[in-house]
């Protein structure tokens, strides 16, 4: 990549009065964390009707758990890698917001604090029950008991994260549409941006005239209305342009 590509989006950057930063799995592929999709992703080997829908979990809770346990301990081992840090240290005298759909903390483990979860969080444990409405935070890994139980009521515990055919969190999803609206700058890593509503985001800033900046190993949908492409690691594009900041 052009050294001049890098300066021109520290520029963005710096000039910029609303950032935000969209991520999806390809952030923390760098942690060790496999992504969805592409060749080593985790959709090639694992069918996600199976693993990720509550169907799948009303049929066999203790499947599903295990998966879910399997990709807490691997989450738990990993640390964040020099893309999360860059963020979190750029978030301490910019104007940055992160719109994630990654479920694995790993940006609050960076140290980003404004952080909006499209996805929810493989942290949360919460009553499969609505009624009862029983929500807490876990970060044993593996559980001791799969699938495990809600306290308050004896029903199912299920992980906190969207499953397909969920909608989002209505909250997230309601304040990631209005930053994006008024976003000038969209800083897009790691997603390959084929899951909606989450990969509208970045069309929402340049309908509103904000500029984009795409950062992936390779073309997304995304890349068609990027102002800035780069295509490489994370961690390395962000260095580079940070060499700017
Ligand atoms: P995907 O697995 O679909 O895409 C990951 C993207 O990251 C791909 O486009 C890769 O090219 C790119 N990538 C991989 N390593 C990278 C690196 N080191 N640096 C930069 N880019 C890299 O993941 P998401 O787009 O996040 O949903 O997937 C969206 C949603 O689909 C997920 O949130 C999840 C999944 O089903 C739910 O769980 C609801």
């Amino acid at each position: 990549m052009e050294k001049n590509a890098y300066k021109l989006a520290a520029k963005l950057i710096k000039g910029a009065k609303n950032i935000i930063v969209f991520t999806g799995a390809g952030i923390s592929a760098e942690s060790g964390i496999p992504t969805f999709r592409g060749k080593d992703g985790l959709w090639n080997k694992y069918n996600p009707q199976e693993l990720a829908t509550y169907e799948a979990f009303i049929k066999n809770p203790k499947l599903v758990w295990e998966w879910y346990d399997f990709r807490r301990q691997l989450i738990k081992k990993a640390s964040p890698n020099k893309a999360h840090i860059i963020l979190a240290k750029w978030e301490e005298f910019l104007p940055i917001t992160i719109i994630t759909q990654n479920v694995d903390e790993l940006h609050q483990r960076a140290g980003s604090k404004n952080i909006i979860e499209l996805h929810g969080n493989i942290w949360t444990l919460k009553c499969i029950n609505e009624n009862c409405g029983y929500k807490e935070k876990n970060y044993e890994a593996p559980l001791k008991e799969l699938p495990p139980i809600c306290p308050k009521c004896h029903d199912l515990l299920r992980p906190g994260v969207v499953w397909f055919g969920e909608p989002l969190p209505q909250e997230a999803l309601s304040k990631a549409f209005s930053l994006a609206k008024k976003a000038d700058l969209c800083i897009v890593i790691g997603t390959s941006g084929v899951v909606y509503p989450a990969a509208h985001i970045p069309f929402v800033v340049k309908e509103n005239n904000g500029k984009v900046i795409e950062i992936n190993l390779e073309p997304t949908p995304i890349s068609q209305i990027a102002d800035i492409s780069f295509f490489e690691k994370a961690s390395l594009a962000l260095e580079k342009i940070n060499e700017y900041i």
